[in-house]
């Protein structure tokens, strides 16, 4: 079945161009949506006169029973040929209650159908993606609770640079993860337009109610331009970007932990379920999960210049480029899915080595800042103060020395005020990260703050989200 035939002489199609052309192999994921929208609308034609209502009843009835036979059989659509989605609906649904179905076409065209099955697809995967989000935040936040005092060597430019609270580094990424989780909100609220009675690009001249529509489809307000809500896929790129930069933050993650778990570090330990060996080499435990999440994460990206490219230079309104927002989105949806949801079996199974983080703290000076800034505090420059310090630790690591183990006389060659009370703060990670108290830093203090803080915003988005559904 065609919805386009008379216009053209039909035999000779090239079979290699119709492949090229369907989007059913894809597009059938909104099947349930193209049902839900034709039941809705038929609605709207039987007010506008447009269907008797012994014409509705026998359709309704016949997207009742497609939509049963689909439940029943998910997989019955796939293999099927089909130009797309909505031919296929189309085709079926005569079958199922007759040449009434041949009326459902008034008025709108697939160009206004397909963006409003887009956009409802779009609202349930930004919510479904929401709560991925909100279930990586719970496992970082349950770390941070299981390690609340635990140091782990913070880096710059990955040196050694100062210690940090292992909780206050997960809550990092909790931060991240918070970023995603409200760009997603707003990506669902963006794409809350209906384009539905906006027909082909120019609108409907049939009386159809489109705020009535927007609201049974459950849309916030019908879209104000036919041209534009027919051919605007910003609500696809949008949604692929929160995807992208959510995957991005996750790469960012998987880097760390798989450095973190490297034997030279040996911070964390990746748990079994979420590493693979070698063929050959059978010692090795490789964290291919934290490697392909990162690998992922390209891809997501690509998906977002597709996009974009696809838009760039469209003339209005539709065009058939716009077909192939689906196969970026989708995938991008599908990818940053899954990403998240095994981020975040990695995060809650993930073992802490505090030892080996203690060990490679003293190891890397960094205590040195707070050793300047006590000499700051004694009315030394810090320029000044700096310089000493540097020279101290020169000397240190040219002796394979940490600051704690160094005697009384060979400090005061350096810093000729030294007592008690600069070893301590030479020595103790503790001090260290106990004097960062201002608002955001790594002391204890702040940090069970900053996850109580954690905890209650967690609540909100989860009491938002249900209260979406
Ligand atoms: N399958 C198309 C899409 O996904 C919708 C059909 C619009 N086709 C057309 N010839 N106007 O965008």
């Amino acid at each position: 079945m065609r919805l386009w035939g008379g216009r053209f002489r039909l035999q000779g199609r090239d079979a290699l161009f119709e492949k090229f052309s369907e989007s059913f192999s894809l597009d059938q994921r909104l099947i349930f949506y193209d049902l839900r929208v034709n039941q809705v609308y038929l609605r709207r034609l039987a007010a506008a006169g447009v269907l008797t209502r012994v014409e509705a009843r026998r359709l309704n009835r016949g997207i009742e029973a497609l939509r049963r036979r689909v439940e029943s059989r998910p997989n019955w659509a796939r293999g099927q040929a089909s130009e797309d989605v909505h031919t296929w609906v189309e085709a079926q649904l005569e079958k199922e209650a007759g040449p009434a179905a041949r009326k459902f076409r008034t008025g709108r065209s697939r160009n206004d159908l397909v963006a409003t099955e887009m956009r409802l697809y779009a609202k349930d995967a930004a919510a479904q993606l929401l709560a991925a989000c909100l279930r990586l935040m719970e496992a970082l936040l349950g770390q941070a609770h299981a390690h609340p005092r635990v140091i782990l060597p913070g880096l710059t430019h990955l040196q050694p640079a100062q210690p940090v609270l292992f909780a206050h580094y997960l809550l990092a990424y909790f931060e991240m993860a918070l970023r995603d989780a409200k760009r997603l909100e707003q990506c669902r609220e963006r794409a809350d337009e209906l384009p539905l009675g906006a027909g082909a690009l120019a609108g409907t001249s049939f009386p159809i109610n489109r705020e009535l529509l927007a609201q049974e489809l459950g849309f916030a307000r019908p879209a104000r331009n036919s041209l534009d809500t027919t051919s605007d896929r910003d609500f696809v790129c949008e949604l692929i970007f929160a995807c992208s930069l959510a995957v991005t933050h996750l790469s960012r993650l998987a880097e760390d932990l798989l450095i973190y778990s490297s034997p030279g570090f040996g911070f964390v330990e990746i748990a079994d379920a979420y590493s693979t060996g070698s063929s050959l080499m059978p010692q090795k435990k490789n964290a291919d999960s934290l490697e392909l999440i990162r690998g992922r994460a390209a891809r997501v990206q690509g998906a977002l210049t597709g996009a974009l490219a696809m838009l760039k230079g469209l003339p209005l309104a539709y065009n058939r480029d716009l077909q192939e927002d689906k196969h970026a989105l989708f995938d991008a949806v599908d990818t940053a899915g899954s990403a998240l949801e095994v981020a975040t079996r990695v995060v809650a199974t993930l073992k802490i080595h505090p030892r080996k983080m203690q060990a490679a703290a003293q190891a890397g000076f960094l205590t040195a800042t707070d050793l300047a800034e006590a000499l700051v505090r004694r009315g030394m420059p810090f320029a000044e103060a700096h310089e000493c310090v540097g020279r101290l630790v020169r000397y240190c690591f040219e002796q394979s020395r940490t600051l704690a183990e160094l005697e009384e006389w060979e400090a005061r060659r350096f810093i000729p005020t030294w007592d008690s009370e600069l070893a301590t703060v030479a020595s103790s990670l503790e001090s260290s990260v106990e004097m960062r108290t201002a608002t955001g830093g790594t002391a204890p203090s702040q940090v069970s703050r900053q996850i109580a803080a954690a905890g209650r915003t967690l609540r909100q988005l989860k009491s938002r989200l249900h209260s979406q559904k």
